[in-house]
């Protein structure tokens, strides 16, 4: 008999035979416990001895519809979605505790009240007198949103199914609790069986499910990654403490691009939508100072530009520190060593810090030249000219190699008033008027070209 895997890691989901401190799926620290079985069907027979029904079988060719969608009129969350709300479908906003995953979900199930579908708001975390609360403090109280406080799935299928909205918006999954299911609310069987329930409901009533999940650090309640692989859309609400910004991430979609960002402002007055990413992003940069560099990334369909900022001072350790957030700390290690290597400038002695501003999170190879250019202008103190932009990818040769959507790039450099873009030497160079342009073929001629020979 196959080894039953009845221990679950609850940030992941991944399923284990024995009990271990660590996930070696995603490395996370006490997450993993054991779980009961899921609800079933009929006990001890066999599926082949109990006959089911025939599933009807169609061809490759037979075009199913484009699923209907329905607009929200927030552009920033419409285009996250891959183009507004489909219908029977389910997603999952998932993000850390006291993000603004309530207010954003409250504020969208207003504005698709408004745009006339039937919405109802379920909350299992706070009570109906606390959301109305928020609502007034949104100024949305006016609006067509249906409102409960319950956790008791059954009861709130049993409601949808009377009610049958459009839209149920169901706050949080980790305090619904099927009763069914032999274990407390929040475990990795009662959030996989309510976000079943609910998703399979809303598939055969032509419904659209929100649920949200909250990321955990502690293993007894189940994080939202657990659930992911079930539902059609995948989004992150992110942001920095201390800073206004959230960005709204899709990491799967169904209906659309994955990878695609919103971008938000959180106010007193709810959240805001960002038109202009690049300027926000930009907005706290002072004077042109030694380790700052101005990228421009590809973020879904958009450029955006946003700041990187490198420190290097020696250090007291005998094993230096690298310090990495909103980029990868292993591209960070190639980087210096290309630097070392090919170019002549050592980082050996020397602590490495290296920060994407507000909170945005890289993830493209084309930062690779912003990033030696911050450390190097780090290193050497000196300072980059404050009007330009620079980006492209750098090889382990240290060639760079010039990068995806270099036009739209520049474009956006210009209309932010850019006037000198670094980049990468390509056989058909895209020009755009007013942005005066420099290439290097390498990382170490574009060193002396901006730092002076060494
Ligand atoms: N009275 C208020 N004025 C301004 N911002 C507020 C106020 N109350 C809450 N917020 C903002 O809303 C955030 C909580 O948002 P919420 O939607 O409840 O988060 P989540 O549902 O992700 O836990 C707070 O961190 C704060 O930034
Ligand atoms: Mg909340
Ligand atoms: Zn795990």
């Amino acid at each position: 008999m196959a080894k039953e895997l009845n221990f679950t890691c609850s940030a992941c989901g991944t399923s284990f035979g024995k009990w271990s401190g660590q996930c070696d799926a995603c490395k996370e620290w006490n997450t993993i416990t054991q779980s009961t079985a899921l609800a079933s069907g009929p006990k001890g027979k066999s599926l082949g001895a109990m006959r089911g029904k025939t599933i009807p079988l169609t061809d490759l060719d037979t075009q199913e519809k484009e699923p209907p969608r329905t607009y929200s009129g927030v552009g920033e969350l419409d285009r996250v979605l891959g183009g507004g709300l489909v219908k029977a479908s389910a997603l999952l906003v998932g993000g850390d505790p006291g993000i603004g995953k309530s207010t954003l979900l409250l504020q969208a199930a207003a504005r698709f009240a408004r745009n006339g579908l039937k919405v109802i708001y379920i909350s299992g975390e706070e009570s109906n007198a606390q959301v109305q609360m928020r609502a007034r403090r949104l100024g949305l109280e006016k609006s067509p949103v249906m409102l409960a406080s319950e956790t008791n799935l059954r009861d709130i299928l049993t409601t949808l199914e009377a009610e049958k909205p459009d839209l149920a918006i169901i706050d949080s999954i980790q305090t619904m609790w099927a009763d069914n299911v032999d274990s407390a609310p929040g475990s990795v069987s009662q959030v996989r069986s309510s976000a079943h329930e609910l998703t399979s409901f809303a598939k055969r009533n032509g419904m659209a499910v929100v649920m949200v999940g909250h990321v955990t650090k502690d293993g007894s309640i189940a994080g939202p990654r657990v659930v992911e692989h079930m539902v059609d859309t995948v989004l992150y609400f992110q942001g920095e403490r201390g800073h206004q910004y959230r960005i709204l991430r899709a990491v799967k979609n169904r209906f659309g691009p994955a990878d695609e960002i919103g971008v938000f402002e959180m106010t007193g007055k709810g959240l805001v939508e960002v038109k202009n990413p690049s300027a926000l992003f930009l907005s706290e940069r002072g004077k042109p100072a030694p380790g700052s560099v101005v990228f421009c990334g590809i973020e879904g369909s958009r450029p955006m530009l946003c700041e990187i900022q490198a420190l290097v001072a020696p250090s007291p350790h005998s094993q230096p520190r690298r310090s990495v957030v909103g980029w990868d700390s292993g591209r960070l290690a190639m980087i210096l060593a290309v630097l070392e290597s090919r170019c002549g400038v050592p980082f050996t002695g020397l602590d490495v810090y290296l920060n994407v501003a507000g909170g945005l999170r890289i993830s493209e190879p084309a930062a690779d030249l912003a990033v030696a250019a911050a450390l190097v202008s780090a290193r050497e103190d000196a300072a980059l000219p404050a009007e330009a932009v620079i980006f492209g990818e750098i090889s382990l040769s240290g060639a760079l190699r010039p990068v995806v959507q270099t036009e739209n790039r520049l474009k956006e450099a210009q209309k932010l008033g850019f006037t000198t873009a670094i980049v990468p030497q390509q056989a058909k160079q895209p020009a755009v008027a007013g942005l005066q342009m420099r290439h290097a073929d390498d990382l170490a001629g574009f060193v002396e070209d901006v730092f002076g020979a060494r």
